[in-house]
């Protein structure tokens, strides 16, 4: 019984670890991102100090922050309005495609 309880653990554990750092099609990211570059930019680069490049973002990182507008643990009105509607493929799909662009860089001194 003991045994069955940490194998049903592992499981569980492994199929959270795959979702969390699934491979996104990025296709289908760019078709969703066309909603994002009103605020974003087109390709992710924004014009704007308001609004946040997200071109080159790293993808778990961006998942992560999708995941928390869309709960709520990342409160921001905005943001919540606009992942409010997406599945959570749409959301590795869209961190796919913004995780391909290129972005901002780290200058090398
Ligand atoms: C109406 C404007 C607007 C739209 C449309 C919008 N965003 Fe945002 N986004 C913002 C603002 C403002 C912030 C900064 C919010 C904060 O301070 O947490 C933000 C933050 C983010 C962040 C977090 C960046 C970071 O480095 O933490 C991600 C990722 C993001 N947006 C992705 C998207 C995606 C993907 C879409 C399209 C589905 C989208 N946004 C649509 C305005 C917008």
């Amino acid at each position: 019984m003991k045994q069955l309880r940490v194998m049903i653990f592992a499981m569980v554990g492994m199929a959270l670890s795959t979702s969390a750092f699934a491979v996104g099609d990025i296709q289908a990211g760019k078709e969703k991102a066309t909603a994002c570059a009103a605020c974003h930019g087109v390709d992710g680069v924004s014009a704007s100090p308001m609004f946040p490049t997200i071109a080159g973002q790293h993808a778990d990182y961006m998942l992560h922050t999708l995941r928390g507008y869309q709960s709520g643990q990342r409160n921001n009105p905005v943001m919540a309005g606009s992942v409010a509607g997406l599945s959570d493929e749409d959301m590795v799909n869209l961190a796919a495609y913004f995780a391909s662009l290129d972005g901002l860089k780290t200058l090398k001194k």
